[in-house]
């Protein structure tokens, strides 16, 4: 009797030992987690890019870069109709604007929006193609990312950007020059004008050239985009390797607005009133001048491009 008492007794003590221990174990094991749960979620809100719901901004995949007028905006907005693109919807000027560019990569970053994993960031900024220092930078920054270079009739793309520079300039109550006035020196071509350089599309694209192989460089054809928008949303589609989503039924002509608008999970979208102004008048001599002076950059452009396009 007395040695079954001690028995009993001795298995207890084994018992409270053991749980005692386990209890120890599970203490333990609970703070090894949170100090990993704390890792991750000081990690990830010190970069700012990680929300609750395992979304992240992530640099750009894909990054439309030019031209200014060419359609930048319109192709941006027909990529996104695809549900594996998200794109930075204002322009983020890192490449070529210094103040943010020293910035870095996490500022640029933070300029993106959020995504889940395997979802293509795009983002546009049409000034990239003609700064300098741009293509280097973007190399930098990932040698792989692909390239959207939409282009227009070179003419009718400078007469868009003098018309976009004096919209802003009425608005703010700016003085301004008729465009023949600066497009013309004593009767001939100003090769100064900041407007023409944009358009001479083959000395900008040189320098991308330096940095980039052809075939990361897609050339969307402007002109073609706002004739009929889908046969160019297909090529950009399989130039990034997506799979093809985007349909004839994502787009339909608005009679009113006079360019093609987009329909996505019933909901219906148009460009704002700044795409499609009625462009500043210019005479046609001066535009026969013009599309004079571009015909060699054009023709350089062309072969660069391997392929043509029907400019004036
Ligand atoms: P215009 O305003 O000269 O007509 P960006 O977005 O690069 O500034 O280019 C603006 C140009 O996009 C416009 O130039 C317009 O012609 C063109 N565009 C192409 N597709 C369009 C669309 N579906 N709706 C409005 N504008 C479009």
């Amino acid at each position: 009797m007395f040695w079954t008492v001690v028995l009993a007794l001795l298995i207890l003590l084994l018992e409270t030992q053991l749980c005692l221990c386990l209890l120890e174990l599970r203490n333990g094991g609970s703070r090894s987690t949170h100090f990993m749960t704390s890792l991750f979620s000081s990690s990830s809100s010190s970069s700012s890019s990680s929300s609750s719901n395992d979304t992240q901004q992530r640099l750009p995949g894909a990054i439309i870069i030019g031209v200014r007028k060419g359609g930048t905006r319109a192709l941006l907005e027909m990529l996104n109709l695809h549900p594996d693109v998200d794109v930075a919807k204002a322009e983020v000027h890192y490449f070529n604007v210094e103040e943010h560019y020293q910035q870095g990569l996490d500022w640029y970053r933070g300029q993106m929006p959020f995504t889940l994993p395997g979802k293509l960031t795009v983002e546009k900024t049409p000034g990239y193609f003609s700064s300098p220092q741009v293509p280097a930078r973007v190399w930098a920054m990932n040698p792989a990312v692909r390239l959207l270079l939409i282009v227009r009739d070179p003419a009718e793309r400078l007469v868009s950007d003098y018309t976009q520079v004096l919209h802003n300039r009425l608005e703010r109550h700016k003085p301004y020059q008729p465009l023949e006035e600066i497009l013309l020196h004593q009767g001939d071509i100003n090769p100064q004008y900041k407007a023409l350089q944009r358009s001479l599309y083959h000395q900008h694209l040189t320098r991308w050239l330096e940095v980039f192989p052809r075939e990361q460089i897609h050339v969307v054809d402007g002109d073609a985009l706002i004739r009929d928008p889908f046969p160019e949303l297909q090529k950009a589609e399989r130039f990034l390797g997506l799979p093809a989503r985007i349909s004839a039924g994502n787009f339909y002509y608005n009679t009113t607005k006079g360019f093609y608008c987009l329909l996505s999970r019933g909901r219906d979208k148009c460009l704002d009133e700044s795409k499609g102004r009625p462009h500043a008048p210019l005479s046609p001599q001066a535009f026969r001048k013009l599309c004079r002076y571009f015909r060699r950059p054009n023709r350089l452009f062309f072969s660069m491009v391997g392929r043509s396009f029907s400019w004036c």
